[in-house]
């Protein structure tokens, strides 16, 4: 037995991959709640994955057949209802889980130095998740599938020169229809997931090799001789990291991170089921109540919103009253996030030895942020879009604050060793 996996390792180290990547990675002690959404993301990455396949075995992409075949997925299909369920929340709970996941990315400063690409990549997945997201949307052909897409796509049109020619090349139609609806089909079921899947990879990868960040934003991977031998006492068998770094106040991720995971994904499990099977729709936040009518193209609903994880930049669109102006503002939403890394230019990483002020700009981020969620959910009324300007305004004046005070930053004596109890 031990000659043939030698064989095997020799041609191909799963062995020493399955070592390096998970039994071995030597993870901060102090990892707390905030760690937990990353292994939640794959979880739902996978549930995604396993949903959609399943689905796609009785769904019909055509605009015929779309929305009839999501009703004998939901009435006909044995399982067909959970297989659904479990799809659309998990939509949802990819954003809960990502948002998260980005906010600890932001408190604790994993996006600084030497972190920097690992950003960018998550920034992609977030990009290619709402593309993703976008696209699932229009399959079951409801009302607010077709209106939603209508709106997104008319977007494209503010582009000067190229606009008009830019959506009837998305829609491959002069209007939206059933061509529409195969391309994001495709989209939606290979090239995206396999795009996806790609960047998680190269996400895990880059962590991997500078090693995670943790809640007192200090390095516990250091150069070979600088400090104590902790890891390496502690645990002399495992000498994958160890062989060229010194590790402090790290414990393998296997049995340690496994079993703290399985604590999330069992919480998880229970938020999941329990929307699952008591509120699936979610208040119209999960499946929104015009989707439940057949798309209509002569029949525009009354109110038009996307779904509550796109409110937050759909209502910074519309806080702009020039349509161009207002793509380009919502562009830029995003494209801060990448340069997040840049704008911040204080050597602490945790908010915990950051300035007051520093906080303080966090929290207003964070209030900006959740109150351009509800807004952009809610009608486009003049005093709301008062409202959404200036919030618009506090999200750009976090990162232009940012720029400016973290350069010279009164931050506080940061800790020898990590703190855990
Ligand atoms: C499909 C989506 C994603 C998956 C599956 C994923 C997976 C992971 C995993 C497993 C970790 C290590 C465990 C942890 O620190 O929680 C991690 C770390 C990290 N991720 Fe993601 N991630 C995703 C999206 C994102 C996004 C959108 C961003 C930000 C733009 C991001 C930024 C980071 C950062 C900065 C770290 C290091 C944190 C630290 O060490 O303090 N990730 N990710």
């Amino acid at each position: 037995m031990e000659n043939l996996l030698n064989w095997f390792e020799k041609r191909l180290p799963v062995m020493n991959a399955y070592k390096k990547h998970l039994s071995e990675y030597p993870m901060p002690k102090n990892f707390n709640f905030w760690y937990l959404f990353g292994s939640l993301a794959m979880l739902v990455l996978v549930n995604q994955l396993l949903t959609g396949i399943w689905l796609t075995m009785s769904y019909n992409p055509s605009a015929e057949g779309a929305f009839a075949s999501i009703e004998y997925i939901m009435r006909d299909v044995e399982y067909g209802w959970l297989l659904r369920y479990m799809h659309s929340t998990g939509a949802s709970a990819f954003f809960v889980v990502v948002y998260l996941h980005m906010f600890r990315g932001l408190i604790y400063g994993s996006y600084q130095k030497p972190r920097e690409l690992l950003w960018i990549f998550g920034m992609l997945i977030f990009l290619v998740l709402m593309a993703e997201a976008f696209m699932g949307y229009l399959l079951p052909w409801g009302q607010m599938s077709y209106w939603g897409a209508q709106v997104i796509i008319s977007l494209f049109g503010a582009i000067p020169f190229i606009g008009e020619d830019l959506t009837l090349w998305i829609r491959g139609d002069y209007v939206l229809s059933g061509a529409t609806l195969n391309r994001f089909f495709a989209l939606h079921v290979v090239a995206l997931p396999i795009v996806l899947l790609l960047l998680v990879v190269l996400h895990i990868l880059a962590l991997h090799e500078v090693g995670s960040n943790n809640p007192d934003g200090i390095e516990t991977k250091l150069p070979k001789g600088t400090k104590g031998e902790n890891y390496q006492t502690q645990f002399p068998f495992h000498k994958y990291y160890t062989k060229k770094y010194d590790i402090i106040d790290s414990v393998p991720f296997h049995p340690y991170g496994t079993v703290k995971d399985l604590v999330g994904v069992g919480l998880f499990g229970i938020l999941f089921a329990y929307v699952i099977f008591f509120n699936p729709e979610m208040g119209g936040y999960f499946l929104e109540p015009p989707n439940f009518e057949a798309a209509n193209p002569l029949k525009t609903p009354e109110h038009i919103a996307p779904v509550w994880y796109f409110t937050p930049f759909y209502a910074i669109l519309r806080a702009v009253p020039d349509k161009l102006a207002g793509v380009v503002l919502m562009g830029l939403a995003i494209v801060v996030l990448f340069l997040l890394p840049w704008l911040d230019r204080c050597k602490v990483r945790s908010y915990r030895y950051r300035s007051k002020i520093h906080l303080a700009n966090i929290v207003q981020f964070t209030i900006s942020f959740i109150a351009l969620g509800v807004l952009g959910a809610l009608p486009a009324t003049e005093l709301y879009t008062w409202f959404a300007r200036v919030f618009s305004f506090g999200y750009f004046m976090f990162f232009v604050f940012l720029f400016f005070y973290s350069k010279n930053e009164a931050t506080k004596p940061l800790p020898e060793r990590v703190n855990y109890k």
